[in-house]
This record gives C-alpha cells, sequence and structure tokens, in this order.
C-alpha cells in the first residue's frame, strides 16, 4: 500500500467548463462564503465555487447586495480558497467596483486576484456600461464570468427581484446582452430569472456556457446560492428554489438537545473532562 495521499483530481479551469458546454455535460456551480463550506462543496465535486455579493444578504442580513465592499468579497474569498483545491473559484465584484473607470475596475479585479487567489471575477450587467471595463479585464488576462438577465446590485433600477425578460423587447436585450458578452470574452454568463425560452435562446446562441439560477433546464450549468438549497434559509421560498437539505431544523434541533443538556447538568460528562 502505498503512504502517499492520493491524486487530487484535476483542477477546473475556463476551458474545462468550454470543453463541458461542448460535451453536453452540465456545470454545477453553488455559492460559497467560508472555507468550511467550500471543502465541502469541493469535496462533492462541484465544478464551479462561487463566492457571491449574495454573502450581503444571506450571511451579513443585510436587504440587498448593495452594501458589500470589495474588502468582504476579499476576506471571504481568500477564506473559500483555503476550502477549495478542484473547482474554479468566481468572486463576485460588488457595487460600483467596476463602473467608473476601466482601469479602477482592473485594480479592484486585480486585487480581488492577487489577494484571494482566485481564477476569476464575476461583473453583472451586459450592457455599454459593463462592456469596456469587461474588455479591459480579459485584455490583462482576467477571467470574467457575465450575468445578465436580474442583476440583483440593480434592483431599485429594476423595481424589484422580479422576472425579467417577460415582453419580446427585453428578451432580445437579454439575447443581446449575453451575445456582447460572450464577444467581449466572457469565459461564462449567468442567466438569472428570466423565462426558460429566453435562457434556451442564449445559450443556443453563444459559444460560451450558460448558467442559470431561476432560468429553466435549457442551460449548460445551473447554480444556486449554498444556505438556500441547503434550507438554512427558510424565510426565502421563490418557485426556481428547490430545497435539497433541512439544515435550519438539525441546527434548531441541535442546539436546543446542547441547551437542555447543559441545563440538565448532562454535559459535560465523565468522557468530556480531563482527569
Ligand atoms: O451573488 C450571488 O450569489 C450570485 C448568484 C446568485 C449567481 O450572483
Amino acid at each position: 500500500m502505498s503512504s502517499q495521499s492520493p491524486e487530487p483530481a484535476r483542477r477546473v479551469t475556463t476551458r474545462t467548463l468550454l470543453a463541458m458546454k461542448e460535451a453536453g455535460e452540465r456545470i454545477v456551480c453553488l455559492t460559497a462564503y467560508d472555507a468550511l463550506f467550500a471543502r465541502i462543496l469541493d469535496e462533492s465535486g462541484v465544478d464551479v465555487v462561487l463566492v457571491g455579493d449574495s454573502v450581503g444578504q444571506v450571511v451579513c442580513g443585510f436587504d440587498s447586495t448593495i452594501p458589500v465592499t470589495l474588502e468582504a468579497m476579499i476576506h471571504h474569498g481568500a477564506a473559500v480558497r483555503r476550502g477549495v483545491r478542484r473547482a474554479l473559484l468566481v468572486i463576485d465584484m460588488p457595487f460600483l467596483t467596476f463602473h467608473v473607470s476601466p482601469e479602477e475596475t482592473l485594480r479592484n479585479a486585480g486585487r480581488v486576484l492577487r489577494e484571494t487567489g482566485a481564477e476569476g471575477v464575476k461583473l453583472e450587467g451586459g450592457g455599454e456600461a459593463v462592456l469596456p471595463h469587461v474588455r479591459k479585464l480579459v485584455g490583462a488576462g482576467i477571467p470574467v464570468m457575465g450575468h445578465v438577465g436580474l442583476t440583483p446590485q440593480s434592483v431599485h433600477a429594476l423595481g424589484g427581484y422580479r422576472v425579467q425578460g417577460r415582453d419580446p423587447a427585453n428578451a432580445e436585450r437579454i439575447v443581446a446582452e449575453a451575445q456582447a458578452l460572450a464577444d467581449a470574452g466572457a469565459f461564462a454568463v449567468v442567466l438569472e430569472l428570466v423565462p426558460r425560452a429566453v435562457a434556451a435562446r442564449v445559450t443556443e446562441t453563444i459559444a460560451v456556457p450558460t448558467i442559470g439560477i431561476g432560468a429553466g433546464p435549457e442551460v449548460d450549468g445551473q447554480v444556486l446560492v449554498l444556505p438556500d438549497m441547503l434550507g438554512l434559509n427558510e424565510a426565502f421560498e421563490p418557485r426556481f428554489l428547490r430545497r435539497f437539505g433541512r439544515l435550519a431544523e438539525a441546527a434548531r434541533e441541535a442546539v436546543s438537545a446542547y441547551a437542555e443538556a447543559v441545563r440538565g447538568g448532562e454535559y459535560p460528562a465523565d468522557e468530556h473532562s480531563f482527569t
């Protein structure tokens, strides 16, 4: 028997994702915000781990992603890096860190890559306000994931967290934005809260993988926010979400059992004590 640790599985790269699209293999993506869950995702064979700015809502309790700062993304991104060995690690650029000038965007994204060790960044939006920034990053060798449809950083402009692209003009705009992002060099595009027919059209049209959330099954991969799919964030119940676990319930049961054991004097017992 060899004493060496097993060969680590091959790392996922942006080229792996493209090859998966071409081979019709679905891409599995989830968000993570700390090393503990990142390790579980990586060990479970998730292909892409996204440190989403959803951290602001699901972990920090803000009403939107707007208060999330670059420092916060770097802090969580570096923690996630310590748990991820195989998956591709992508970090969200938060509100207003990729709008002021392409030079500032490059500095900010450069910090994200350098200070976290991530392999790519995600930018919301596919219009003219964002495309020059995507080109600047891609030109500097920074892989960019696009994000169209519902872009939560624009929640106030969009009038709420609503399905986008229901009417033909908006559907056309979403297809055009995804195409423009692919032309600008994005390696994948997230489609959030769009009708499945629109997502299917984008997926057929663009050469790079589409990753859907609330976009139906005709996409190249799926992403969900980890605490939502684990059943940790019970108040959030959108139509597109399936809960694959009941962790809030399990946590409440464990905490109640602990409280009972402490109050009843059963914990700590002899076996937990040092003589
Ligand atoms: O912030 C986030 O978690 C995201 C995903 C929902 C795609 O952008």
